[in-house]
């Protein structure tokens, strides 16, 4: 994001200001004289969107018209989009600082605004000749409103590792391999203060992950497979909670090879659920909330290289579970359910998957939400719910029945790792379940993960999904 967020007591004569209002808002208590109010007030009722600007010479004032909702999470997500533009006229004007201030008396509001802001100041220049000029001049961003200092220093700490999730889906193969993303993990874990331990290939081996050996064949990169955690001494679960993240840090399908153009063009973003889970952790980390979590980063590309597996292979999984490989596309769940099977060992509470897992999930709700499943109890699953709104992550609860488990019946080995051409982002979930035995929860994010245009604050490309959706859940457990 590129940006610092702090609290502030009060803005400075000479601020950059964003005065946040509704219609009870008295603006001469904000600093405005009786004129600009007289003038914002009418050029306020004029607005449809956008923002009412006063030009001070030397500074600006910027009232964005934000529509008023009943819903308390709708209202606060308005308010991020008011963000992003605020954001757009902040660069354009080359301004290097802001105070946000917030005269609608409304905590959430202001600090979903801020995000908003901060998220939509986020770039990805490393691969650009010029990118110093193309660095966006925002910096700093002060807030005044009543929110404590600890919602606005775990509102820094969520942004920057949403930045560190988004960038991780931005490099392309060419950078971030399967051993360069266990390095990029080490380095987050030094710099926010998780454990992480990196399992190489031979233990890979050792381990008996079948399927993670599998989808690897093709490849002339080793697997790797990194355990993150963070355990502080004041963790409050007995047991811990473990986060699974896909790492396939490239999906050509492999022998049932994608067509291209189109299918293949972004799937740099399939370890988008590695992403969210590093992020995540780097959030928890930061924050040093007070709960233990253990994450598991399985990564690979998948290719159709010299001894890829094939259509028709049956392969045995780290369980002892026997797959029937269908189509070597559906590779993620091969690699999941391995890490899933080795998530028993920690008898966890509570086991959450993120994958860009199938085109299905996409094709059934697009961006606009994660379709969730799996086996959690009501009160886990209302916790993640309320944290969707919450953060505008919002998920989806999928059915999961039993006759979506009968399609990936094999007629060789224990199961197959496709079914029909029906709900394949559940029979894909179904398969995923044979690997657990806790309560568990599948986030399938094939569908918000990577936007290919811009999408407001979330931009475009990688937007780190489920790194707040998860941080919001943690936090207020
Ligand atoms: N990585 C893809 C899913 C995907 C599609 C992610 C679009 C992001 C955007 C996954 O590995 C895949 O190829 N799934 C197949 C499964 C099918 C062969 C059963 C799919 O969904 O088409
Ligand atoms: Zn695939
Ligand atoms: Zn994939």
């Amino acid at each position: 994001m590129g940006v610092t967020i702090k609290k502030a007591a009060k803005a400075g004569a000479k601020d950059n200001i964003v005065l946040l209002v509704n219609s009870k808002t008295k603006l001469q208590e904000h600093g405005l004289t009786a004129a600009e109010e007289r003038f914002a007030k009418k050029e306020l009722k004029a607005a449809k969107n956008g923002a009412v600007v006063l030009n001070r010479l030397g500074s600006y004032v910027v009232i964005p018209h934000v529509k008023t909702e009943k819903e308390e999470h709708i209202q606060a997500e308005k308010f991020r989009v008011a963000g992003h533009g605020a954001c757009k006229f902040l660069n354009k004007k080359k301004l290097t600082s802001v105070t946000v201030v917030d005269g609608t008396d409304n905590a959430t509001n202001a600090l979903a605004f801020t995000e908003g802001l901060a998220l939509a100041n986020y770039q990805f220049l490393k691969y650009f000749k010029d990118a110093r000029e193309r660095k966006n001049s925002l910096a700093a961003i002060s807030l005044v409103s009543g929110a404590t200092a600890k919602q606005v220093t775990d509102l820094k700490h969520v942004c920057e590792a949403v930045t560190e999730a988004r960038t991780l889906v931005n490099e392309p193969w060419s950078f971030l391999n399967s051993v360069q993303i266990s390095k990029e993990i080490q380095r987050i874990g030094k710099k926010t203060g998780f454990k992480v331990e990196v399992l190489n290939k031979k233990k890979i081996q050792a381990l008996k992950m079948g399927g993670l050996l599998a989808v690897n064949q093709g490849s002339v990169d080793p697997p790797t497979f990194s355990i993150m955690e963070w355990k502080p001494r004041n963790a409050k679960n007995k047991k811990p909670y473990v986060l699974v993240g896909k790492g396939v840090v490239y999906d050509t399908g492999g022998l049932s090879l994608k067509p291209t153009p189109n299918s293949m063009d972004q799937m740099k973003c399939d370890m988008g659920g590695a992403a969210t889970m590093i992020g995540t952790m780097a959030a928890i980390a930061k924050a040093k909330l007070p709960v233990h979590v253990v994450g598991l980063i399985p990564a690979t590309d998948n290719r159709p290289g010299g001894n890829a597996y094939t259509p028709g292979d049956v392969v045995r999984m780290h369980s002892g579970i026997t797959v029937e490989v269908l189509n070597t596309d559906a590779e993620g769940r091969m690699l999941l359910a391995d890490a899933l099977s080795y998530a028993k060992k920690y008898d966890p509470q509570l086991v959450f998957d993120a994958a860009t897992l199938t085109g299905a999930a996409m094709r059934a709700f697009g961006s606009a939400g994660i379709a969730a499943m799996g086996n959690a109890t009501d009160s886990q699953w209302s916790k993640l719910e309320a944290s969707g709104e919450a953060v505008y992550e919002r998920v989806i609860k999928q059915p999961f029945w039993s006759e979506y488990g009968d399609m990936i019946k094999s007629d060789i080995a224990d199961i197959k790792n496709i079914g029909g051409p029906e709900a394949g982002h559940i029979t894909a979930g179904k398969f995923l379940e044979h690997f657990t035995d806790y309560n568990w929860i599948h986030l399938d994010i094939a569908g918000p993960a990577f936007m290919m245009k811009e999408d407001s604050y979330r931009g475009k490309g990688g937007t780190g999904v489920g790194v707040r959706l998860l941080f919001n859940f943690f936090k207020n457990l």
